[in-house]
């Protein structure tokens, strides 16, 4: 990619001034069929209350199962409330995230890692500089937080709370796949216990999209699917998320101090194709920067993930993935181009 391959910044090239189109290898044409819609209520992600799920009366308890059944049936995605992970937490996270990407260019060298998707810590611009046919108008910073934290030790408050925000987020992971598990009609220790869930990969990617001046020449992230078990997602006041359903773009324009969680290709593989793996993008705007974090919690990398024959049994069905190790997987997809959505074809029988 010839001229941009030395912008390791995004940020820093638009504030570098005078930035009023969208420079031609970050041109992204949309299909203007394939806006999305106005912010149809009927349309909108589902809730589900977190609270309930560690409820101790059995009706509560089984009303949010059957929400989060559905939910995951029908969308791949919901929102999480009352789950107990603190507001400051959460904003102190995106003010870290923040200040690290304020950092010069300069000081995040040393951070930029090799680039490969298991990094212990990256950061960087785009997705991948080799590969990318076109630049995503965003700057990121990634690192593997389970089983062994890693963390920049700049800018001063990142670390410490990038460890207590990824703890907390790996424990309401955690219950998260427990009731995922409850909903397919198996133990709750089902999915943690196949997937060895206690040596479980855990990334956090946060994302820096800067104003674009022509939001709709640019993409943040193209449509893509994320390869673990579950996402949760925060950002700051800014929207972007859109989410497929129904043949839709669906906003999801943020409520204050939810997650929103969507399921991934391990969970598709798993499953054998009852819950999917949803395809979303991030779109960019011309207002202000947005920062979003992601957070992934897949299976222990070595684990060889197969559909579990307890449902398939249950089921009578046969599998439609064949067995891939989660980090087999995680290469596959990250050696295609930014069309990241049609990695689970390679392993469909
Ligand atoms: C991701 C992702 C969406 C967003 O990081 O995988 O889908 O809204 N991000 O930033
Ligand atoms: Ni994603």
């Amino acid at each position: 990619m010839a001229s941009t391959t030395n912008v390791s910044s995004l940020k820093a090239l638009s504030e570098s001034g005078g930035l009023t189109s969208v420079p031609s290898e970050y041109t992204y044409a949309m299909n203007p069929n394939d806006q999305a819609d106005s912010n149809d209520p009927e349309h909108s992600i589902p809730t589900i209350d977190y609270s309930l799920l560690t409820s101790t009366s059995p009706d509560q308890r089984s009303k949010v199962l059957n929400d989060l059944r559905k939910a995951c049936e029908e969308w791949g995605f919901f929102m999480l409330i009352n789950h107990g992970v603190k507001e400051n937490l959460m904003k102190g996270m995106i003010n870290e995230c923040d200040a690290f990407f304020n950092m010069t260019v300069e000081e995040k060298k040393e951070f930029q890692g090799t680039k490969n998707v298991l990094d212990p810590i990256k950061c960087g611009t785009s997705n991948n500089l080799e590969i990318d046919k076109v630049l995503l108008w965003r700057d990121y910073v990634k690192i593997i937080a389970h089983p062994q934290f890693n963390s920049p030790h700049k800018p001063v408050g990142f670390r410490e709370a990038a460890l207590e925000y990824t703890k907390r987020t790996r424990e309401v992971a955690t219950e998260v796949v427990k009731a995922i598990s409850e909903t397919l009609g198996l133990e709750s220790d089902h999915i943690a216990k196949s997937m060895n869930w206690d040596q479980g990969l855990q990334l956090m990617a946060a994302n820096y999209y800067p104003a674009c001046p022509q939001p709709d020449q640019a993409i943040g992230i193209p449509p893509h699917t994320d390869h673990g078990l579950v996402t949760l997602l925060i950002q700051n006041q800014m929207g972007g998320l859109q989410v497929q359903h129904k043949g839709k773009w669906v906003n999801w324009n943020g409520v204050p101090n939810a997650f929103v969680v969507n399921l991934g290709d391990q969970m598709q593989i798993l499953t054998n194709d009852k819950y999917k793996s949803i395809c979303h993008r991030a779109v960019v705007n011309n207002v202000a920067a947005r920062i979003s974090i992601a957070v992934a919690h897949g299976p222990a990398v070595d684990t060889v993930v197969v559909p579990s024959p307890k449902l398939l049994e249950r089921e009578g069905q046969s599998p439609v993935y064949s067995g891939i190790s989660y980090k087999d997987y995680i290469e596959l997809q990250q050696s295609g181009n930014s069309n990241m959505k049609s990695c689970l074809d390679n392993i469909r029988i």
